[in-house]
């Protein structure tokens, strides 16, 4: 079962429950191994990612099981152990252990994350960061050693707002000794679930949300039961894919406080928007209007992760789009599998694309090489002509629990098999 097929053309009508966000549990996973006693977790999205993290917990000692819905999670006899390489080299996400084995174990032991392929995805954030807490770092048959006698807070200004080295950051300062000042931090929801996580068991953590988080370590972290938020990249998936079929929907529990960019760009577009506390109805145009330029940027800017979604659906959007990529140096995959669906792009550089719209994509064999890609491509068939057959779905389920079930939902007719 790793590919899905879709007959594209039916416009989209329908309601969907937006899942929980991928990347608010994995680092939030991560942080239980901080907490003594037990945590329950709720919307913990059944994704590979999430499975992979909660193993990889599991091979540390950690309990965990799923309970009526909820995540139970139990650190109690968590032991130092070496990250698999395994699931360690199939995500990037492993990445989040470090701050949190080095706040429990003062050590860790990781072989390099993996990840996607959208880049060479370094790290040199994360370490320049966590070196100044006092951790010493070496390389050995290609896994990377931490460990720290002991963990002391410290001023770190970090020299590009890197989501994981943030979220590393605040997992090793909530446990380090003395105060930690991380400026230059993300600010992106994700990192702003995991403070309120680690709030909600008693970590003292200031400046949420903005580029200076103020943490005072040595808190005692008890367990808490905590809802993972709605995940505003599958909202945005779904939100753009209806700009390829035309119809319109409701995304119930889309966090459309995080989305301010991803709702403005869809009214620019020429989508309504109806936005309240349940969710977002979205009544899509004929064919999507005019869009000369999109920049990705880091929060509150349009995110990295819908940047391929919406380079397919302007295939067939009117004039011509430029997209530019700020944030990875290497996420235009999806580009050979749309132009076999007859998309007219043209790539620019290294960071952007020039597309100019058609009036129909036309069905063929595709094939899914990372997770946003994979979901973009799904969104190009949905719109086009005839039939796709999409292999590498294993891709798409790191992120997405079942987009076909999900875009089912809202009439499109797509299967996995
Ligand atoms: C997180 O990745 C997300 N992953 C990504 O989502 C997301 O695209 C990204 O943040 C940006 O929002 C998870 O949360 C699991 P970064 P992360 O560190 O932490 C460079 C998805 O599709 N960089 O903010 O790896 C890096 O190479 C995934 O769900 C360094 O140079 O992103 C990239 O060019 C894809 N040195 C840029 O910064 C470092 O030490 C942004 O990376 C760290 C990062």
């Amino acid at each position: 079962m790793d590919s899905i097929r879709v007959q594209g053309g039916t416009p989209l009508q329908g309601i969907v429950k937006i899942q929980g966000s991928k990347n608010a549990a994995l680092p939030i996973l991560a942080a239980c191994l901080l907490t003594n006693g037990q945590t329950y977790l709720e919307n913990v999205p059944k994704i590979s990612d999430a499975y992979g993290m909660i193993h990889m917990l599991e091979e540390l000692g950690c309990l965990v099981r799923w309970e009526r819905g909820l995540l139970k999670v139990d650190s109690g006899e968590a032991r130092l152990g070496v990250v698999s390489a395994k699931l360690a080299a199939s995500m990037r996400s492993s990445i989040f252990l470090l701050g949190a084995l080095l706040g429990r174990f003062r050590k860790a032991v990781l072989d390099y994350p993996g990840g996607c392929v959208i880049g060479k995805r370094p790290i040199d954030l994360h370490l320049k960061a966590l070196g100044k807490m006092g951790v010493r770092f070496q390389e050995k048959e290609g896994r990377l050693e931490a460990s720290a006698d002991e963990l002391r807070g410290a001023d770190v200004e970090l020299g590009f707002p890197s989501v994981g080295a943030t979220e590393n950051l605040i997992l090793a300062a909530v446990a380090a000794k003395g105060r930690t000042t991380v400026k230059g931090a993300a600010r992106e929801p994700e990192v702003q679930a995991l403070c309120e996580f680690l709030k909600s068991c008693g970590a003292f953590i200031q400046g949420t949300g903005t580029n200076e988080i103020k943490i005072e370590g040595g808190k005692p972290l008890s367990g808490a039961r905590f809802r993972i938020p709605a995940d505003r990249i599958v909202a945005g998936t779904y939100l753009f894919t209806g700009f390829a079929t035309g119809g319109n929907v409701f995304l119930e529990d889309a966090p459309v406080s995080h989305m301010e960019a991803v709702c403005h760009l869809a009214e620019r577009m020429g989508a309504s928007l109806v936005a309240d506390q349940e969710g977002v109805y979205v009544q899509y145009p004929e064919r999507a209007g005019e869009l000369p330029f999109l920049r990705t940027d880091v929060y509150p800017g349009f995110p990295t992760d819908l940047q391929s979604i919406v380079l397919a659906v302007r295939c067939t959007g009117t004039g011509t789009t430029l997209i530019r990529e700020t944030i990875f140096e290497d996420r235009f995959h999806v580009v050979d599998g749309l132009r076999n669906m007859g998309a007219q792009i043209r790539i620019v550089d290294g960071r952007s694309v020039l597309v100019n719209g058609v009036e129909r994509l036309r069905g063929t064999r595709a094939e899914a090489m990372e997770l946003r890609g994979g979901a973009a491509l799904v969104a190009a068939a949905a719109g086009a002509s005839g039939e796709t057959i999409l292999s590498g779905k294993q891709f798409i389920d790191r992120g997405y629990e079942n987009i076909c079930r999900d875009l089912r939902e809202l009439g499109a007719r797509i299967v996995s098999e």
